[in-house]
């Protein structure tokens, strides 16, 4: 292959956290970026509401910490969620600095300061956006820094199908020392090596019918991690947004929160409004409380959808603040300044993921993982709104930090054997996994969305045993492709959240069984952990 085969870093994932970690590490070490699509094709892409930080001398650290912890229904950790919130500003910083063209507005005292959004769970407008455009602006700008950086090199279209450690070598002790990674074009599974791998592969939302996740987000990393013996935490707590547009044509487009934060209000098809019925703070009510509130409302009507209705904004506003959506929406026939949108909820964050710490460490040395691959334990059982971005950009820098940090250390890397394709053949049917692909994303949509019961949840998990079987012997038999290998990560990261959200027998923040609706504070009040080798 032209490029090298060892480096120091391997970062898999060009999403903010990626890319963040990217531009740190730069000039010092020997860095390799994969993408298994485009470089800026990835959830931070398609963000639209900003990025949290307390920015307004009316604002405090204190409240951004109060809020997070009480969205995340008292499994935050706490001293991760200080430390997290407390980097806000400067990564804010970082980014300006780097060129991302935030939404400002002039300042009473003069000059300009950052335009402000409020989103649910917030208790102060403390959202730096970029228009409703935020994600494309952040995602752009990293990548053309990025392109700029000599030294680094960027295999795009290479899809990572597995971590290479000493364990699998049948060496002790174990540690990360390298991937392999499908070449999409070239149809060539390349061997990477390296002292630190980096997992920033995003989230898993593809793994439900209905997403508000671009088609990369197929669980990857966390899928790899745990193959390679990592601790998984909280993978029952799936976030559903409360608003995305619903139309025959549209692919599951979102419709930020920022949209309710400027007081958007959720109506009935008839007209009513119904979030009062549910919580005093309305339509900024966390989300797992909004969206359940949708969709009991959906059952209860047996109605396809519920409106948004931003028409008590004027026309300048509505098109200056949110010209993504209104554009989108107008493509559907539908005119935000002039009538209500329909919408539903879908997956659209994974709070779960790879056990680290702040900085990306996991229990397997030599193995990072940042984003939303990794659960630092912030977001506990609900996610505050653009709390994520943050997350990445903290993570991403801690990460820096701490493999900077352990650059002297750094073992000489063993002898790795190449991918053994001597053993297998082109895959006679396509059919096998196109249907289980479709037969997997839709099972998990109708037994372990946003309302669940023990008995939904046991029928998932009699049809993920039957798909990780079948799936397997596919993968043992015939030659890997990237429908292939997503699927497999699909199939394992739906049963990491069956067996966590059997595990937990109550009611807490996105986890809502109708067989335990209480919280139990006595029995699980503390994070969901899944080790390889536990097969409960
Ligand atoms: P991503 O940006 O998803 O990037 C993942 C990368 O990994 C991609 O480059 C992908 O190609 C690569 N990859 C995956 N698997 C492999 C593999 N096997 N091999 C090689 N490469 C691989 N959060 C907020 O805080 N504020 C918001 O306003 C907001 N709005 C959102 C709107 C939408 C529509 C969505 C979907 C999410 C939103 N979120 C928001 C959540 C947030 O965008 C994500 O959590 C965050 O962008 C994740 O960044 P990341 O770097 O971890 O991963
Ligand atoms: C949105 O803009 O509503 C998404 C914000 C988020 O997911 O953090």
């Amino acid at each position: 292959m032209p490029h090298p085969r060892d480096f120091d870093v391997i970062i898999i994932g060009s999403g903010a956290a990626g890319l963040s970690l990217a531009l740190e590490l730069a000039g010092t070490l020997r860095v390799c970026v994969l993408s298994k699509a485009g470089l800026d094709e990835g959830a931070t892409l398609y963000a639209q509401g900003g990025v949290s930080a307390v920015m307004d001398d009316n604002d405090s650290i204190e409240s951004h910490v109060e809020d997070t912890l009480i969205a995340g229904a008292g499994l935050c950790h706490r001293d991760v969620v200080e430390q997290i919130v407390r980097e806000g500003r400067e990564r804010i910083d970082w980014l300006m600095r780097q060129g991302v063209p935030f939404t400002t507005q002039p300042a009473p005292a003069g000059g300009v300061e950052f335009h402000l959004t409020r989103e649910g769970g917030h208790s102060a407008r403390r959202v730096v956006h970029a228009a409703d455009a935020t994600g494309r602006a952040i995602e752009s700008t990293l990548a053309a820094r990025v392109h700029e950086k000599s030294g680094l090199v960027l295999l795009e279209n290479h899809i990572a199908i597995d971590l290479i450690t000493l364990g699998k070598l049948g060496r002790t002790p174990d540690r990360c020392v390298g991937v392999y990674v499908l070449d999409r074009n070239a149809h060539a599974v390349r061997t990477l090596r390296a002292p630190v791998c980096v997992l920033a592969t995003g989230g898993a939302g593809k793994v439900y019918l209905y997403t508000t996740n671009p088609d990369v987000a197929s669980g990857d990393g966390i899928a790899m991690a745990w193959r390679a013996g990592c601790a998984i935490a909280n993978m029952e707590f799936v976030q559903f947004h409360p608003t995305c547009l619903y139309h025959p044509k549209a692919k599951t487009f979102l419709l930020t929160e920022a949209l309710r934060g400027e007081g958007g209000r959720l109506l009935l098809p008839n007209g009513e409004p119904f979030m009062e019925r549910f919580d005093p703070r309305k339509e900024l009510a966390p989300r797992d409380i909004v969206a359940r509130a949708i969709d009991h409302e959906m059952k209860r009507l047996g109605s396809e959808h519920v409106y948004l209705d931003v028409t008590h904004k004027s026309p300048d506003f509505l098109l200056s603040h949110f010209p993504t959506v209104h554009s989108r929406c107008l493509e559907y026939g539908i005119d935000i300044t002039k009538e209500p949108i329909p919408v539903v909820p879908a997956a659209h964050y994974f709070c779960g993921g790879v056990v680290t710490d702040v900085a990306g460490r996991t229990s397997l040395p030599g193995l990072f993982a940042i984003g939303e691959t990794g659960c630092t334990g912030l977001h506990g059982a609900n996610r505050m709104a653009s709390n994520s971005l943050l997350e990445c950009l903290v993570t991403a820098k801690s990460a820096a930090r701490s493999i900077l940090g352990q650059r002297s250390e750094f073992p000489t890397l063993p002898p790795v054997p190449d991918w053994d394709e001597s053993q297998v053949t082109d895959a006679d049917e396509e059919v096998v996994v196109s249907h289980n692909w479709d037969e997997l994303r839709r099972f998990m949509w109708d037994y372990v969305g946003i309302v669940r019961s023990t008995k939904r949840l046991e029928r998932a998990r009699h049809r993920v045993q039957l798909l990780h079987s079948e799936i397997g012997e596919f993968y043992a038999n015939f030659r890997v492709t990237s429908d292939l290998i997503e699927l497999r990560n699909l199939v394992q990261v739906a049963d990491l959240v069956i067996r966590s959200a059997l595990k937990r027998k109550e009611s807490r923040g996105l986890h809502f069984t109708l067989d335990h609706p209480e919280p139990d504070d006595k029995n699980y009040r503390r994070d969901t952990i899944l080790r390889a080798g536990d097969f409960s």
